[in-house]
């Protein structure tokens, strides 16, 4: 059986005490931290492209958008790297999660394996060839791989990976566009958490958007085991009972 692990993103925590909001998600029962990590240019190249397209627009407004468009960044967001996993680290031993919106998961392999990370999530749609050589290398800094997808992106893509010698040793389904917190649950996602828990029925499958107490059932009894809860932990006036409902949902 798969055990229940409820994760607060901390990406709705107040950054500016961050190490105190671990140890309080940590005191209302958390089993792992949830660390949003979401960067802007994760190759020498595309800064290069963006400055090429920088100086070829006269006008810096319509510049704005387009360039916009080909920053390559997986979300239009920023939020923490591997530093700030380093400087959580030495206060604190647990699981931190890390789910990786970045367009090149392999250059963040090295120091978010050196900051400290637990798990190690990359996007099925930025790792479209070098998967096998992600995974090995995510193993070999002592990190738990997982594979996340987009709304968007059909169950199917993760499946060559899944039954791959090697495979991640968890599915995270997006319930929401990536990016942001405090977004509305997609209960559409679960077709395909439903489709992976058939298949697999002792892997970790995380869920992660919009999920709360009015939303976690449907993920529960899909077969997602593993909650992400950013706003509605966060929000709440007694956050440990939101994670106690959380818990309890999955194993009902
Ligand atoms: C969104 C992030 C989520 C987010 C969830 O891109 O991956 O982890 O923080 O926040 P809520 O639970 O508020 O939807
Ligand atoms: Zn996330």
């Amino acid at each position: 059986m798969v055990k229940p692990k409820i994760a607060p993103s901390m990406l709705s925590s107040d950054f500016a005490n961050l190490a105190a909001e671990a140890d309080r998600m940590l005191r209302y029962g958390a089993d792992w931290l949830h660390m949003d990590i979401m960067v802007t240019f994760s190759s020498p190249e595309y800064l290069h492209l963006l400055i090429l397209c920088s100086t070829y627009f006269e006008n810096p407004m319509s510049a704005k958008g387009y360039m916009y468009d080909i920053s390559y960044h997986f979300v239009p967001n920023l939020t923490i790297g591997a530093p700030v996993i380093e400087s959580l680290r030495k206060h604190t031993a647990a699981y931190l999660d890390c789910h990786l919106m970045v367009t090149n998961p392999l250059d963040y392999v090295e120091p978010l394996g050196k900051a400290g990370a637990s798990g190690f999530t990359f996007h099925v749609e930025a790792a479209k060839e070098n998967w096998q050589e992600l995974i090995q290398r995510i193993k070999s800094k002592g990190m738990r791989p997982g594979v996340a997808l987009k709304p968007g992106t059909p169950i199917e893509e993760v499946y060559p990976l899944l039954e791959a010698k090697d495979p991640p040793e968890m599915v995270l389904v997006m319930t929401v566009q990536p990016g942001f917190g405090g977004q509305k649950f997609m209960p559409e996602m679960m077709d395909k958490v439903r489709a992976v828990r058939n298949k697999y029925p002792s892997l970790d499958i995380e869920v992660d958007g919009g999920l709360g107490p009015s939303t976690v059932d449907l993920a529960s009894s899909a077969g997602a085991n593993c909650i992400v809860a950013g706003s509605s932990v966060f929000g709440a006036s007694y956050p440990a009972q939101v994670i106690s409902q959380l818990r309890k949902s999955v194993q009902d």
